[in-house]
């Protein structure tokens, strides 16, 4: 333990000491070359099995928590508005501790401007590493530039950074895969539940600054679209494009008036039987409109497993959602970085994205669709939500 402390420190000093010299970040260059597997900065070591395993490392001559020998790792989380973000901000705090660095967390409440100050400050604060979740993915170019510039690796975290050669690469769950399997969900609550065809249903996006939001659109109509051209789903209100479906910030109260709207004004004498909702919030939002126009409740569909609503799936009121643990896409994260801090690089990765300036690699995880069918099965290893499916 001794040997092991006075290695860090060694390690410590040399990093207070680059980061004096004016590198500042952990890429100790500005040049970044997305496929390199040893990037200058190769001589840092991992930090220690002892780190890695959360082991208490207070010191134990000043009695002091000394900072974190791994280095610093910024996250700049969107907003803490849906049960995924709020997990994110504990369980990155937890696992970036537990792996021996200091972690500086914030979440900017959907403000662009906040969300870019608060990077700003994480740089001047010596962050080698900055994960984001952008709340708008194409406003943060220069920010991120300068993040590069000062030698600060960055992670896009959940969403896609957009217009900028500032990112190293990208760690999420399939967005694409996302909105096909919800409209596949979608599509089998009707066969189920609501009878032979036609039927009728709405279509709900998200939020239009994130980057994730029209994917789950592309993904969803990849699979609705042929269904609605052939007679077999009539979209009754007529509104089919993104921009008309869109949730502005995620608004669940937005996507609710949107609901009651479109119910007084096309469903006074028929009955709706499915909605797309991009996540469980917007869903049970659409469901609360519905019940109160005294509809019978639609097959609806979701994203995220939100406690409240895989206790809704279990009890028949919403049909569908998506699991896209948390956990997994942090543990991933922080995977990264260790392998980023020790000097090894990126890890390798087949997939890239385009985004609009550069291919970044992309690490991405499997989403998997829960009915209440398999919901036991998917909540196997998740004792929090398992608890919620009581008989
Ligand atoms: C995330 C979803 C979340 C939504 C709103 C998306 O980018 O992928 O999990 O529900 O943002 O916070």
């Amino acid at each position: 333990m001794k040997a092991k402390k006075a290695v860090s420190l060694l390690l410590a000093t040399v990093l207070a000491a680059t980061m004096l010299t004016g590198c500042g970040g952990g890429r100790g260059t500005e040049e970044t070359d997305q496929t390199d597997e040893t990037p200058d900065d190769a001589g840092e070591e991992k930090p220690d099995d002892a780190d890695a395993e959360g082991e208490e490392s207070e010191d134990e001559e000043t009695g002091e928590t000394p900072s974190a020998e791994g280095g610093i790792v910024g996250v700049a989380l969107p907003w803490l508005g849906t049960q995924n973000w709020a997990e994110a901000e504990v369980m990155f705090k937890e696992q970036l501790e537990a792996a021996g660095y200091e972690a500086i967390i914030q979440a900017a409440d959907q403000k662009v401007p906040q969300q870019q100050q608060q990077i700003e400050s994480m740089i001047e604060n010596g962050a080698q590493v900055i994960v984001v979740g952008p709340v708008d993915g194409s406003q943060l170019g220069s920010v991120l530039e300068k993040a590069k510039d000062a030698g600060v690796y960055v992670i896009g975290y959940d969403r896609l950074l957009e217009n900028t050669t500032g990112v190293d690469g990208i760690v999420q769950f399939g967005s694409v895969k996302t909105g096909e399997l919800q409209a596949e969900a979608l599509l089998q609550g009707l066969k189920e539940q609501k009878g032979e065809a036609p039927y009728n249903i709405e279509l709900f996006g998200g939020g239009p600054a994130d980057p994730n939001a029209p994917n789950f659109f592309t993904g969803a109509m990849s699979v609705l679209q042929p269904l609605i051209d052939d007679g077999t789903l009539v979209v009754v209100s007529g509104q089919t494009d993104f921009t008309q479906c869109a949730t502005a910030d995620w608004d669940n109260s937005k996507a609710q008036s949107r609901m009651d709207a479109i119910l007084a004004g096309n469903y006074s004498d028929i009955e709706i039987d499915g909605v797309l909702s991009p996540n469980d919030g917007i869903a049970r939002a659409i469901i609360t409109s519905c019940e109160n126009a005294g509809q019978p409740i639609p097959v609806v569909s979701g994203l995220d497993a939100e406690n409240e609503s895989v206790e809704w799936v279990w009890s028949g009121r919403q049909y569908s959602t998506v699991a896209k643990p948390t956990n997994a896409l942090v543990e991933e994260t922080v995977s990264i970085i260790n392998s980023l801090l020790s000097g090894s690089g990126m890890p390798e990765t087949d997939v890239t994205a385009n985004n609009g300036m550069i291919d970044v690699p992309v690490y991405e995880l499997p989403p998997v669709v829960v009915t209440k069918d398999n919901a036991k099965e998917v909540f196997a290893d998740d004792p929090d939500r398992l608890a919620l499916l009581k008989d």
